[in-house]
């Protein structure tokens, strides 16, 4: 495919100037450390800094990151980074290392997030702090930001290392994370051609800087949402019986589709049915002619997903009837995608414990609980070992950080320089030990003769 070609050729052709005919890592138990105090020395740290506030002040949604974008290759530009772009309208694809096998991919999502009330009212970020959001109504509530900068800071570490790389880094910058499917996009690009590994990461406020937290296997729920019309007849509210009720049928629908949950599902494998949206009636005294109701379910498997989506269209229109109206059904609303679950990759799991415990102690990397929300980079993790954890950032003496999705968000830019190292020696450490395992990649060099 045309963007493997792009990779390979921008890499052999640029490669004699600085990639060593061979490299080897004298010791890679200490190249999580090194990277860590490399990404902490004051000149890093603040240049990583300062990219995540100019982002912050401009916050840009879902394939509009045009100024994200810009940024970032300027920066690349600066570091030497080779890229290729536009894909999937905003994305970015750099490379370091020697344009050969193995290539491992690391990955962050650009994209901010609409701040509204009932999803129409535009509000303003709420944090008092001098770089809080220029513009009404969007904000990087869910710290993209500090994502896009830590791996901005990814690669200036491992280009000032490029000699540890036994093969090629790809950077994924990535648009339209939250409900806009970048990942899906980017895919469809070619981005995932011929990568053996990609790991992805999220801050999160729910541990300490310093520390990490993930599990093998599922990590994030599939979602999936759904819009109903509820259809009676309308008619004056004195006089029910010569109408048909929407808002009663509507509020059974809601009732037995909660049952979906409680009665229907395997208790231990984790599912949610939520109804958040109820529209209809604008009177005291009118019965309305339809109701919409709309939501979201999640669940753990493509089968629990399917059996949710059938029975909740079935329990609709079946509840629905009880009352004399009728239904329909739409899981296609909106922009709103349906997401797979994100899946921990097994030995990519053990490389993560290895790398981060190296880095950071055993005692700083930690299990956690799969989370109900879910997360596009589900859609990698469908077609090639993938990996997904979360980057602590609480700290006591700075107190309570806001909730993520929410106007009063905030984070601690101290976890940057712990994300940077990381994913830096996630995949540095994947090209050195892959590599060992001659026979895996010996077809896929034949692969890149070819080219
Ligand atoms: C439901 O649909 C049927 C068939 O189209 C129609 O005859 C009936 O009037 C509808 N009922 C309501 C309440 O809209
Ligand atoms: C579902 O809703 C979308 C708009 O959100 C609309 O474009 C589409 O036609 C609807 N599909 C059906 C089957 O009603
Ligand atoms: C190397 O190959 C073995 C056997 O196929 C496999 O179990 C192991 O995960 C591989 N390691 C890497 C880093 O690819």
């Amino acid at each position: 495919m045309d963007f493997l070609k792009w990779v390979v050729l921008i890499l052999v052709s640029t490669s004699f100037c600085w990639v060593p005919i061979s490299s080897n890592l004298q010791n890679p138990k200490d190249l999580g450390k090194d990277y860590l105090s490399y990404a902490k020395r004051t000149e890093l740290v603040e240049w990583m800094v300062g990219i995540r506030r100019r982002l912050h002040e401009n916050p840009e949604l879902g394939y509009e990151e045009f100024e994200t974008s810009k940024l970032i290759r300027e920066e690349l530009d600066k570091i030497g980074i080779p890229y290729k772009h536009p894909i999937a309208v905003t994305g970015i694809v750099g490379s370091i290392g020697t344009g050969r096998p193995p290539f491992v991919a690391i990955r962050a999502d650009m994209d901010a997030l609409p701040i509204l009330i009932n999803q129409i009212v535009a509000v303003q970020e709420e944090v008092e702090w001098e770089h809080k959001s220029k513009v009404p109504g969007k904000m990087h509530a869910c710290g993209h930001d500090t994502h896009v900068a830590m791996l901005l800071g990814a690669a200036k570490i491992l280009q000032d290392h490029r000699d540890d790389l036994e093969g090629t880094v790809l950077l994924v910058f990535q648009p339209a994370e939250e409900g806009g499917g970048g990942a899906k996009v980017m895919i469809e690009a070619g981005v995932l051609e011929n990568i053996d590994a990609i790991f992805g990461l999220h801050i999160t406020n729910t541990s300490p800087v310093g520390t990490v937290t993930s599990r093998p296997g599922p990590i994030m729920a599939g979602s999936g949402f759904f819009e109903a019309v509820i259809t009676g007849k309308g008619g004056h509210a004195a006089i029910p019986q010569h109408t048909i009720d929407p808002i009663l049928a509507a509020s059974n629908v809601i009732v037995s589709l909660q049952h979906l949950v409680s009665r229907e599902a395997d208790p231990l494998d984790s599912q949610v049915v939520t109804v958040a949206k109820f529209q209809g009636g604008g009177a005291f005294n009118v019965i309305p002619d339809s109701v919409t109701i709309a939501g979201t379910f999640r669940a753990f498997s493509k089968e629990s997903m399917e059996k949710l989506k059938q029975r909740i269209k079935e329990v609709i229109a079946g509840q629905a009837a009880v009352q004399r109206c009728n239904a329909t059904v739409n899981f296609s609303v909106e922009n709103k995608m349906f997401f797979p679950a994100t899946k921990n990759n097994e030995e990519l799991h053990e490389h993560f414990i290895k790398v981060a415990g190296d880095m950071l102690g055993v005692r700083n990397v930690r299990d956690r609980q799969p989370l109900m929300g879910s997360e596009d980079f589900a859609f990698y993790s469908e077609l090639i070992p993938a990996y997904y954890y979360f980057l602590g950032m609480s700290d006591e003496s700075i107190g309570e950080l806001g909730h993520p999705h929410t106007s009063s968000f905030s984070v601690n830019e101290d976890a940057l320089p712990y994300g940077a190292a990381l994913q830096a020696s996630l995949a540095a450490r994947y090209l050195s030990e892959a590599l060992s395992n001659k026979s895996i990649h010996a077809p896929k060099v034949n692969t890149h003769d070819e080219l």
